[in-house]
């Protein structure tokens, strides 16, 4: 007798999710729906090997089937996951089981940058670059695996409460390499197909020249605009005239739409959101540090770095040392003379 055909394969497309709540995929139980985005549904579920809580992101059916997001994603998920960063969701597992791509992630208690400005509304600055710095730190960190991540925005980036009033949040940046935008402008996606938001995009990713982290400098800087502000620096009714805008148009100065902000972070972000990479700063980091200096109003050149074995300096700049004191005289006028 033949053998009973296979279960189909499980389906999580828009509508049916539900279905799943309750069942095992690769090993973990589907227990709620956190959120979906364009390509994914991102389950709270519980890893059955391990008896804990995970998030489990389940790509859409479709992807599977693009060799090239799946080799990305699977080389991509695996740079990310060697990344041991405090501000950086950590992977465990990456895969592909009946046709779907998944990936189970530390579960984050708490909210993305997303509901919390549309809860909130503009934050205070103080918080917006508390953010802005800890997000820039997970980026520079992938820059230096010469991982770009490419689709930096308010949506993936979750908060979570910090440890205590000097760090009232803790942030983690996710999703390396699962960006749409970079599938649809660069032809992979079908006509038509949900893109995405196109807020947050470099413009050398619209054009399809080669990016660096220097893009994640300019959709960081996207994003803090909007944390301030409560909007992305480009709004336009369509996606041509959005992409045009990211191409040519200059920025509106944060101060004009939010009176009331130190007057510096408008150069600060002029420079962050510049159209070509190398007149951006040259990392997350030093853009975050120059909106700190500019919040203080300290200007950017006021901070001088302790010389640490900075080479050699000159014997004008060194004062004499003091005299010895009494009791050490012997020892002093045994090698030299004793400063007069
Ligand atoms: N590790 C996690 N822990 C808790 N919640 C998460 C985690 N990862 C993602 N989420 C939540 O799941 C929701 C869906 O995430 P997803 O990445 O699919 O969508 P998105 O980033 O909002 O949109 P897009 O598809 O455009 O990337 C988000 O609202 C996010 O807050
Ligand atoms: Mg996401």
């Amino acid at each position: 007798m033949a053998p009973p055909p296979p279960p189909p394969p499980p389906s999580h497309e828009a509508g049916r999710a539900y279905d799943l709540l309750g069942t095992e995929i690769a090993g973990y139980r589907l227990e709620s729906e956190i959120g979906r985005g364009g390509m994914a549904v991102v389950y709270r579920a519980r890893d059955l090997r391990l008896d804990r809580t995970v998030a489990l992101k389940l790509l859409a059916p479709g992807l599977a089937r693009n060799d090239t997001f799946r080799q990305r994603f699977t080389y991509e998920s695996r740079v990310a996951a060697a990344i041991d960063h405090p501000h950086i969701v950590p992977v465990f597992e990456a895969g592909e089981t009946d046709g779907v791509l998944y990936i189970a992630m530390r579960f984050v208690a708490g909210q993305d940058l997303r509901v919390l400005i549309d809860r909130r509304g503009p934050l205070p600055h103080t918080t917006a670059i508390r953010i802005a710095g800890q997000v820039a730190s997970a980026l520079d960190a992938a820059h230096d695996h010469d991982l770009v991540h490419r689709d930096v925005k308010p949506g993936n980036i979750l908060v979570a409460a910090g440890t205590d009033s000097d760090h009232p949040e803790h942030v983690y940046l996710t999703d390396f390499g699962l960006t749409k935008k970079s599938l649809s402008l660069t032809g992979f996606t079908t006509v038509g197909q949900f893109v995405g938001t196109l807020d947050y995009v470099a413009p050398e990713q619209i054009s399809g020249r080669p990016v660096d982290g220097r893009c994640d400098v300019y959709s960081l800087a996207c994003v803090v605009h909007e944390t301030l502000t409560g909007a992305p620096p480009f709004r336009r009714d369509d996606d041509m005239a959005l992409l045009w805008a990211h191409q040519y148009d200059a920025p509106p100065p944060l101060s004009a739409e939010r009176p009331g902000l130190p007057a510096e972070l408008d150069g600060v972000l002029a420079k962050a959101l510049a159209k070509s990479p190398q007149d951006r700063y040259a990392s997350c980091l030093r853009f975050v540090a120059a909106l700190r200096a500019a919040a203080a109003g300290t200007g950017p050149d006021t901070h001088r770095p302790t010389r640490v074995g900075a080479g050699p300096v000159s014997p004008a700049a060194v004062e004499p040392p003091p005299p010895p004191p009494r009791w050490a005289l012997p020892v002093f006028s045994q090698r030299e003379s004793p400063p007069s």
